[in-house]
């Protein structure tokens, strides 16, 4: 099925370009600028881009595996409780107390 008219990309162009995109490096993020580029061609009218995604988060390839996703170094409350920023409101009382 064609999904990009006018540079007349099928449904297996996109397939082909994702899986060789995945296999060349398993930790890129695939786009459809990329997918483009993997086709030697360049976007024209735009129009099937929604038409494009949708082709493109069918193939299991799409994702980065889990198992190489970037970890989470950070605890959002850990690194809230360790903060020794002054909060803003002390600050300007601080501000105050010192002009009286
Ligand atoms: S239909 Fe794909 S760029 Fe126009």
């Amino acid at each position: 099925m064609i999904i990009c008219h006018c540079r007349n990309i099928t449904c297996s162009d996109i397939h082909g370009a994702i899986d060789w995109m995945r296999q060349a490096d398993p930790d890129t993020l695939i786009t459809p600028r990329k997918v483009y580029r993997a086709l030697g061609l360049k976007a024209d009218c735009g129009g099937c881009l929604p038409l494009f995604l949708d082709t493109m988060r069918r193939n299991a390839n799409l994702p980065i595996r889990p198992d190489r996703a970037i970890p989470v170094l950070k605890d959002p409350q850990k690194d809230q409780a360790s903060c020794k920023a002054i909060p803003k409101s002390s600050t300007t009382s601080t501000v105050q107390s010192a002009a009286n």
